[in-house]
């Protein structure tokens, strides 16, 4: 048995004294603390006061035996301090919608340091406070997703302009998507020299794409991303929402461990991925919404899917909803530990 984190030693495929759990979006508006927090701050203002992002990123920690905690921050801080100007209405709002090769041209590299310096050192101030020696996950969106963002300049359910501009303008998606790949290298790589002990890029709109656009646009900028962290020495987490239909692209990649949503059963994935990942999911966020024993046979599902080998670490298939009960929470974390 591993003695030290759960949640890192299933990040590598290692046993675990109990089965490692965290919750997506486990920072936000369903805890309370966080809501008065936000009734004084807004958000932007939050990720960017390293003081104030490092307590949001540890008040589920304080509530929860959760074992992983994660940088509060967005995917999209990354491209304002590339100079991207942006609003949160809550959902990212990009004022100018690139379209253009200019705009591709004038987007310039990421320089952590001097761009995101509130990041990092939230991510000090974290590992400096992190209860019971918890684990940190440092976080980036993944180029496609960001670029569904600043093409179409809105939360979308289709995202119809930047599925379009896939067709129309190939060549000038693959600029993007590249310059967008070294950028999250630059940004991971400085989040890990900070301290994050674990890197997840955030691929939230892979699901609009059918497995050949998928493995064109998508996938080689991920990779790109991913090759340049793995002397970071950290195990690297790919989160595809909507992927069931692209787990055997997935299968190729050089990542840790794969994070799928609560459409995807957890067997078919881990036969489908092999014994070279771990997995991470997939409860749908829905499910905390269920009466406690409804609840506990829930996780017992996600747990079988999952089986009894090494590597999986239990979260939510998707963000978790703003009014879910915190009590719910407690009694899953709970029971997923008692369940081992
Ligand atoms: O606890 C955590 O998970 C860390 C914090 C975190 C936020 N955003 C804070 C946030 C993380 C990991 C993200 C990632 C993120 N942001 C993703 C990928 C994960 C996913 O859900 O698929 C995406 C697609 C975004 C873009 C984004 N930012 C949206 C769609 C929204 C609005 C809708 C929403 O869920 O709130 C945001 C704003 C945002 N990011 C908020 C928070 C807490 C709400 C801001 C507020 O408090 O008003």
């Amino acid at each position: 048995m591993s003695t030290g984190s759960a949640f890192l030693a299933a990040c590598r495929r290692q046993p675990v004294a109990h089965r490692p759990v965290w919750i997506m979006r486990q920072a936000g508006r369903y805890l309370p603390e966080y809501r008065a927090l936000r009734a004084k701050v807004d958000f932007e203002t939050l990720t960017r006061t390293p003081e104030l992002a490092a307590e949001v990123t540890l008040q589920p920690l304080r509530r929860f035996e959760l074992d992983a905690a994660i940088l509060f921050s967005d995917i999209m801080t990354p491209l304002q301090g590339m100079g991207v100007g942006l609003d949160f209405t809550p959902g990212p709002h990009v004022r100018e919608p690139i379209r253009s090769d200019a705009q591709i041209e004038s987007l310039p590299p990421l320089v952590p340091e001097r761009d995101v310096p509130f990041v990092l050192e939230t991510i000090r101030l974290v590992r400096a406070a992190a209860p019971r020696g918890v684990p940190l996950i440092g976080f980036a969106g993944a180029p496609f997703t960001l670029l569904c963002y600043l093409v179409c300049g809105k939360p979308s359910k289709e995202f119809g302009p930047a599925r379009a501009f896939l067709y129309a303008e190939p060549h000038a998606a693959e600029r993007l998507l590249m310059r967008l790949a070294d950028a999250m290298a630059a940004y991971l790589a400085a989040q890990a020299a900070a301290g994050a002990q674990a890197l997840m890029l955030f691929e939230s709109w892979a699901g609009l794409l059918a497995q050949p656009q998928f493995r064109r646009f998508a996938l080689p900028a991920v990779a790109r991303t991913f090759a340049a962290l793995r002397a970071s020495g950290v195990p690297l987490i790919y989160y595809v929402n909507q992927g069931s239909a692209l787990m055997s692209a997935v299968a190729g990649l050089d990542v840790d461990v794969v994070g799928v949503d609560w459409r995807a059963g957890l067997q078919e994935v881990r036969a489908v991925l092999g014994p070279g990942k771990a997995v991470q999911g997939n409860l749908d966020p829905a499910a905390l919404f269920a009466p406690p024993a409804e609840l506990q046979r829930q996780a017992d599902a996600v747990l079988a899917g999952a089986g009894a080998a090494p590597g999986h670490i239990f979260n939510l298939g998707h963000g978790i909803w703003p009014d879910t009960d915190p009590q719910a929470v407690a009694r899953l974390v709970d029971y997923v530990h008692e369940r081992g």
